[in-house]
């Protein structure tokens, strides 16, 4: 059983998705300059937006913690929540855009960069927003409607969908993330 409060946990991985968002906004500018980045990094923050952000960060969201909401009468639809998920759709979508661009690039493609542009740009403007919906409007709220036990019930959801992907996962992910950040001064 853990004792960190659920949307504290969910904050701790915005934390980690910022660092590569903001290391995402210093390629595009290394792109836009007309220099080259490393096909590696691209490949290592798509699979880190895929299984950290989407299948770790959004699962614990959207399998659990809005469902939780939504049993105590808040709305799956409209604001925040069906907001919320729309633009996770949309990350998705802009992920599989930026893999696919990247493939293109590594094949030495002239087009790619403009297309690696579009998708950096998309998720460089979509996820500071999403993230800021979050902490300020559906985290509070969850905070105040879900009591104590519920809350408790939601962490160890959460440590579930760790254990499922992988403890050593996530932790690598989160190194990684520190190291981009690092890596690109994006700090
Ligand atoms: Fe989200
Ligand atoms: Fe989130």
């Amino acid at each position: 059983m853990t004792s960190d409060k659920p949307t504290k946990v969910l904050e701790e991985d915005h934390h980690f998705i910022q660092k590569v968002v903001g290391a995402m906004a210093v390629l595009a500018e290394t792109l836009e300059a007309g220099k080259e980045v490393e096909k590696k990094t691209l490949h290592d923050i798509v699979e880190f937006m895929r299984i950290f952000a989407d299948k770790c960060h959004h699962g614990k969201e959207e399998t659990h913690l809005f469902p939780a909401l939504e049993k105590k009468g808040v709305p799956m639809r409209g604001c925040p929540l069906g907001i919320l998920i729309a633009e996770h759709q949309k990350g998705r979508d802009f992920v599989k855009q930026l893999a696919e661009a990247t493939d293109s690039y590594a094949n030495g493609n002239a087009s790619a960069r403009e297309a690696l542009l579009k998708s950096l740009h998309g998720l460089t403007d979509l996820y500071p927003n999403h993230i800021w919906k979050e902490e300020y409007l559906a985290f509070p709220m969850a905070d105040k409607i879900l009591s104590s036990e519920e809350q408790r019930d939601l962490s160890e959801k959460f440590e579930m969908v760790e254990k499922e992907i992988g403890l050593d996962v996530h932790q690598r992910f989160e190194q990684f993330a520190k190291e981009l950040e690092e890596k690109t001064g994006a700090s």
